[in-house]
């Protein structure tokens, strides 16, 4: 066992275990749901590049810096960055930004599985439609033969319509999120990775291979990695920042609470930047998944938030093998959504277990009950509570319903605050000798990777945070 020695003796039971916990936290709704369609409206290219510069200059040294982070305080987010300020010498305050990344983690969840219940109601859906299509002898049919391409769109607004149904699926997909991380690190969290994520990799893989021959590959390559910089503004950069923070899991306690069961052997650094990548890879894959496909039927790429559940379900309606492509694209999301509720909710149960003594079901079913509770405002925000408005004061926010107001604050300021805080406190605060025994570095990458955390991340991020919220700064 080289992996038992965190809180409570629970601990990953090999590297690779952490790898694809860290990876099923990382790899999400985010990669699959949320990068495209912020590439399709932002003008594809000029998105991904700014993307992908968050990530090498922010995202991976801030992913090298919480996981390091948990392994030396061997706790909970909050109480692990206690550790590193106590044993570095300066103010146990600092604590106060792993206390943010736990809100942030409790609040992603939130609407988090709202959406992710959404995709257990379309996995509903295309299996019972391929079950259809299985019986009456034709497993080749398109998805939902049954309808038009203009009615599929409606399951989408019927469901939006239906309070009970929406609010059964978040229960379901919540249930099914307290269940596994109630039943610990090992047996649970651990368990769930090693089943989910290669399972997930094996789907990503054969769709996109499927895109790839029956839809229009060339365009999507195009469509991602050609740059159209008009597109570009301060809040299109805030957005690219924030996404990349998001879908990285990082300045949300997660990846510093699964940094926590973490072996002192484990090499930190070669370890990180492969939960880094692989989540951008299977972004960029995603995109590659998803446009061949839209493309081929002319669908609009810059749908928004519907792309999936409204578009690709009209695409897979005429395509080869429809209704079997469309229940297996469903399930990927769905696998990829669940190992990453598992992490924000691990996040929040940690420390709960840590602050109360609670069992830790305990500590998973109350923390996952509360958020389960203002998750139901953000679900009912959808219908009868879309005029409802949290922060009317705030231009920002002043049109937003209580769903959007949660992600947006989420992403465009309580992420961002974290990650400063974050990368300012290792960067400056915690002990240097602490830091470079943790990541295992020395020379020049160690002195990257100070640059990185000690001035790049912080000085991009303020900068982005503030033009970012007030784009008149800019004139
Ligand atoms: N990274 C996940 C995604 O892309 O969907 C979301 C997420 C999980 C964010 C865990 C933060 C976190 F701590």
């Amino acid at each position: 066992m080289a992996g038992a020695v965190a809180p409570g003796g629970e601990g990953w039971s090999s590297r690779w275990a952490f790898i694809l916990a860290a990876v099923g936290a990382a790899v999400g709704l985010g990669n699959i749901w949320r990068f495209p369609t912020l590439a399709g409206e932002n003008g594809g290219g000029a998105f991904v590049l700014v993307y992908f510069g968050c990530v090498v200059l922010i995202g991976l040294p801030m992913v090298l810096s919480e996981v390091l982070i948990g392994r030396h305080g061997r706790s909970d987010a909050y109480h692990s960055v206690i550790k590193v300020a106590e044993d570095s010498g300066v103010s146990r305050k600092w604590g106060l930004f792993g206390g943010f990344g736990i809100l942030g983690a409790g609040a992603i969840l939130t609407f988090y599985s709202v959406v992710a219940g959404w995709v257990l109601y379309y996995v509903g859906v295309m299996g019972a439609d391929f079950l259809g299509a299985l019986f009456s002898g034709n497993p080749m049919a398109g998805a939902l033969a049954a309808e038009s391409p203009e009615t599929i769109p409606t399951r989408m607004t019927d469901l939006f319509a239906n309070n009970w149904l929406l609010l059964s699926m978040h229960v379901l997909f919540m249930g099914v999120t307290i269940w596994i991380v109630a039943r610990g690190v090992t047996d649970g969290i651990e368990k769930a990775a090693t089943i989910l994520m290669p399972a997930f990799f094996v789907l990503l893989v054969m769709i996109t291979i499927y895109g790839a021959f029956t839809g229009e590959f060339a365009r999507a390559l195009a469509f991602l990695f050609t740059p159209d910089f008009s597109k570009l503004s301060p809040s299109v950069i805030n957005e690219a920042l924030g996404q990349a923070l998001f879908s990285m899991s990082v300045a949300s306690a997660a990846l510093i609470t699964y940094g926590g069961y973490v072996a002192k052997e484990t090499k930190l650094a070669p370890t990180a930047v492969m939960i880094g990548l692989t989540d951008t890879g299977v972004a960029i894959l995603a995109g590659l998944m998803i446009f061949p496909i839209v493309f081929a039927v002319g669908l609009d790429a810059a749908a928004g938030p519907t792309l999936v559940f409204q578009s690709l379900p009209i695409a897979f309606h005429t395509m080869p093998a429809g209704s079997l492509v469309g229940l297996l694209f469903f399930v990927l999301i769905f696998f990829a959504a669940l190992t990453s509720s598992i992490s924000l909710l691990e996040a929040v149960t940690a420390w709960a277990k840590e602050k109360t003594g609670w069992s830790r079901p305990k500590s998973a079913w109350i923390a996952g009950g509360v958020i389960f509770l203002v998750g139901v405002a953000c679900a009912l925000s959808l219908n009868i509570w879309s005029d409802v408005r949290l922060l009317p004061f705030w231009p920002l926010f002043a049109e937003a319903n209580i769903f959007d107001t949660i992600d947006g604050l989420v992403g465009k300021v309580l992420l961002p605050l974290t990650a400063l805080l974050t990368s300012i406190f290792i960067g400056w605060k915690a002990d240097r000798k602490l830091v470079e025994a943790e990541t295992g570095l020395s020379g020049g990458m160690l002195g990257i990777y100070r640059f990185l955390i000690g001035w790049v991340a912080p000085i991009a991020v303020f900068l982005i945070l503030l033009f970012g919220l007030f784009p008149q700064l800019l004139g």
